[in-house]
């Protein structure tokens, strides 16, 4: 059987961090792609020489040209630009939505079977955008955000509890960013909910409170320590958890950026929700009860997310 090939459009942090991670799990051969000419290249060389060391057979290259991703498997989109001092949130958006529209047309044309994970940044709009344009199937386009925003609440319940951060499950829904929900109900200690353990005197609702609060900020908590950028580490090997989920046909349940239509009443957007992840990409979305006060931020995030669609309609006609 033939490797499998893992592109990666966008060679900048996350993408570099991708590249290793990719190849030191052997996921497949891998192409890194990137307007800037010389830096996909110069990573691809320089992760190259790891293998040796290593021991992965993985081969990478480095290209600015988008014949090189046919055929790829699976595509992590990390392109675009960061907001920056004195930039509008338009601003933003208007850059980042022509580079999901070049993205889009690269893997429409190079790729089309591909299983397709977003990651650039606002990721509920960029991951809608880049279905539109790539105009792929909906269950083969999806984004990243909640395996790191739940891996960020772990962490951080970890350390409150005292415990390994493999005996906590954490759940967190909605949109990325300041308004997503960190669902208590559905988060547990080994199995026993976090409301319990409340209960059992182990925590109090405050610092409970104090947790969701910081893992709300976990993004902005990393770009104030770093100054010159974002979190990169965390974000790609949430991805790559996504990614060997869909190669390995895992039926992981993984809370990802998908396409709902019809579940907790949503007509049809890109939104943080569990859903399986296999060989079909998004297979089934885990529609669970939520409480008032879940419902009540779910909605506030949905809400977000449609204004950011609005604008990005108003940018680009061809999206309305
Ligand atoms: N096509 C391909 N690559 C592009 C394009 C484009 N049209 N425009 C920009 N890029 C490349 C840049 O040259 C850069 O190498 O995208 C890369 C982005 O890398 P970084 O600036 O290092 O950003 P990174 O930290 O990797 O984050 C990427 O993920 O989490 C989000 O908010 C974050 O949107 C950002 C994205």
């Amino acid at each position: 059987m033939a490797r499998k090939k893992i592109a990666l459009i966008g060679a900048g942090m996350i993408g570099g961090t991708l590249a290793h991670l990719a190849a030191m799990r052997e996921l497949g051969d891998i192409i890194l792609f990137d307007i800037a000419e010389g830096i996909p290249q110069g990573k691809a060389l320089d992760l190259s020489q790891c293998g040796p060391i290593d021991g992965f057979d993985a081969k990478l290259t480095g290209t600015n040209d988008y014949a090189d991703i046919a055929g790829a498997d699976v595509v992590i989109v990390t392109a675009g630009v960061p907001r920056k001092p004195g930039m509008s949130r338009d601003d933003l958006l208007g850059i980042n939505l022509k580079v999901m529209k070049a993205v889009g047309a690269g893997i429409k044309e190079h790729c089309p079977n591909a299983f397709v994970i977003c990651i650039t940044n606002p990721l509920d709009a960029m991951v809608w955008a880049l279905r539109e344009f790539s105009g792929l199937p909906h269950n083969r386009v999806v984004g990243m955000a909640g395996v790191l925003d739940s891996a960020r609440f772990a962490t951080f319940l970890a350390q409150e509890f005292g415990v390994s951060v493999r005996d906590v499950n954490a759940f967190v829904l909605g949109g990325h960013g300041d308004t997503m929900v960190p669902v208590t109900s559905y988060t547990t200690i080994s199995g026993i909910p976090l409301d319990d353990l409340v209960k059992m005197g182990r925590s109090t609702k405050e610092r409970i409170d104090e947790i969701v609060k910081r893992t709300r900020g976990g993004g902005g908590e990393i770009v104030a320590l770093l100054k010159t950028g974002s979190a990169y580490y965390a974000p790609a090997t949430s991805a790559i958890a996504m990614a060997e989920a869909y190669l390995g046909d895992q039926k992981r349940i993984l809370p990802c950026a998908v396409y709902v239509e019809g579940k907790y009443g949503l007509d049809g957007l890109y939104v943080g929700v569990p859903v399986v992840i296999g060989a079909n990409g998004a297979e089934e979305i885990i529609e669970i009860a939520l409480d008032d006060e879940a419902k009540k931020n779910l909605q506030v995030s949905v809400d977000a997310v449609k204004e950011l669609l609005v604008a990005c309609k108003g940018i680009d006609e061809s999206l309305a």
